[in-house]
């Protein structure tokens, strides 16, 4: 394998030192080959949180997609790798007054927001700029829920889409994400049939929206199945013909669908004993803290590989190494690991290259966040 850490660019003689995430950015390109052939006529705007990994903004940059960026500290990160400011949408509705000034002097020009207090924040500190305004859908729940953190009411958007116009900015459309991870298809049309109904509310006014943002929350198959992204692109535009005028281009902005199955992340076995409860608890040098973030409630089953495959298996409870009685990965879940399981022993964590190293802490309880490599190589 050969990988270098982000940000150098000489290349690693040996393995790193464990806990690693390797990140196969050929992997990125082909998922964005694939969204794109499943929705062709949508502008994809990738999710910068889920993985800020300069060599991925850059091929994603190459291959045309557009940024979702949610902060100035990833706004800078995009336009010192050369992204040019036009693609950029600040899309998180939680932003000070002086962060949306900071943004339009680097040069961005298309803002969401849910309230009315960061509308007027944006008229006054980006005159001119495009919005997006992000509605709640009422769409099922998600495998990693927002739950009413975000959104307004559609008719809360369709009034705030007008004031936008009036204060003289410009209407990008309505917006919403149906969650992370999101399992169920049919999130997609309640959000689109929303969606129409604002825009055919606002064409009444004679605003005539730009685009629809569909969000995020394109699912990945864990330990579980997910619906494949052909699947839900078919509901997508059954959706689209239904409710949105043939004029409003589509709006894509997945994180995880581009590059969770794009990292795999190396960790070793630190302990393995039996609890007084009578189960065997694996401890191992990646937790909550320094990773595994989206192994909070349990929403995340990721799948492991050990050496030792093959041996038998038996149920396990998985756990961080700090000392904090939190970090424990699974112990509802069902994870069968090897019975011969060793302190010592490897452990890969697949498809991890999205909320990985960037929910990473920086030093909780001393150790290190997440290590990032990138490969020239194709994952396999
Ligand atoms: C504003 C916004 N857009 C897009 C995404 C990407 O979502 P996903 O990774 O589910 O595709 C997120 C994720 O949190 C988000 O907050």
């Amino acid at each position: 394998m050969l990988t270098h850490p982000v940000g150098s660019a000489s290349c690693h003689p040996r393995a790193p030192e464990s806990p690693f995430l390797v990140i196969y950015p050929e992997r990125v390109r082909a998922n964005f080959h694939a969204l794109h052939a499943a929705m062709p006529a949508a502008r994809i705007r990738f999710a910068v949180k889920a993985s800020p990994v300069p060599e991925l903004i850059r091929a994603l940059d190459e291959e045309g997609a557009e940024f979702d960026v949610a902060s100035i500290g990833e706004i800078e990160l995009c336009l010192a790798l050369g992204v040019e400011p036009d693609t950029l949408c600040y899309g998180n509705p939680i932003k000070k007054a002086a962060d949306i000034a900071r943004a339009y002097a680097l040069g961005v020009r298309r803002f969401a927001f849910d309230t009315e207090d960061d509308l007027l924040r944006i008229v006054e500190h980006a005159p001119g700029s495009e919005v997006e305004c992000r509605f709640l859908a009422s769409a099922p729940e998600s495998r990693t829920p927002f739950g009413t953190k975000f959104g307004c009411t559609p008719g809360e958007a369709f009034r705030l889409l007008v004031r936008a116009r009036d204060l003289g900015l410009i209407v990008g459309g309505p917006y919403f994400h149906v969650g992370s991870q999101q399992l169920d298809p049919n999130a997609w049309r309640i959000g689109i049939e929303q969606a129409g109904r604002i825009t055919e509310a606002l064409a009444d006014k004679d605003i005539h929206i730009r685009s629809v943002n569909i969000g995020g929350g394109l699912p990945i198959a864990y330990a579980d199945p997910a619906p494949g992204v052909a699947e839900i692109a078919a509901v997508i535009d059954a959706a689209v013909t239904e409710f949105l005028p043939e004029t409003a281009e589509l709006v894509v902005e997945p994180g995880r669908a581009l590059v969770g199955s794009a990292g795999i992340i190396h960790a070793e076995v630190v302990g393995v004993r039996i609890a007084p409860d009578a189960r065997r608890w694996v401890y191992l040098d990646i937790g909550r803290y320094n990773g595994m973030a989206e192994t909070e409630n349990e929403y995340i089953a990721y799948r492991f590989v050990t050496d030792r495959d093959g041996d038998p298996v038996d149920e396990a409870v998985v756990a961080g190494p700090t000392c904090d009685g939190d970090d424990v990965l699974y112990q509802r879940t069902r994870v069968l690991l090897p019975t011969t399981l060793r302190a010592g022993d490897r452990i890969q964590i697949l498809d991890t290259g999205a909320y990985t190293a960037s929910y990473s802490s920086v030093s909780f309880n001393g150790f290190p966040p997440l290590t990032v490599h990138v490969s020239g190589a194709e994952r396999e």
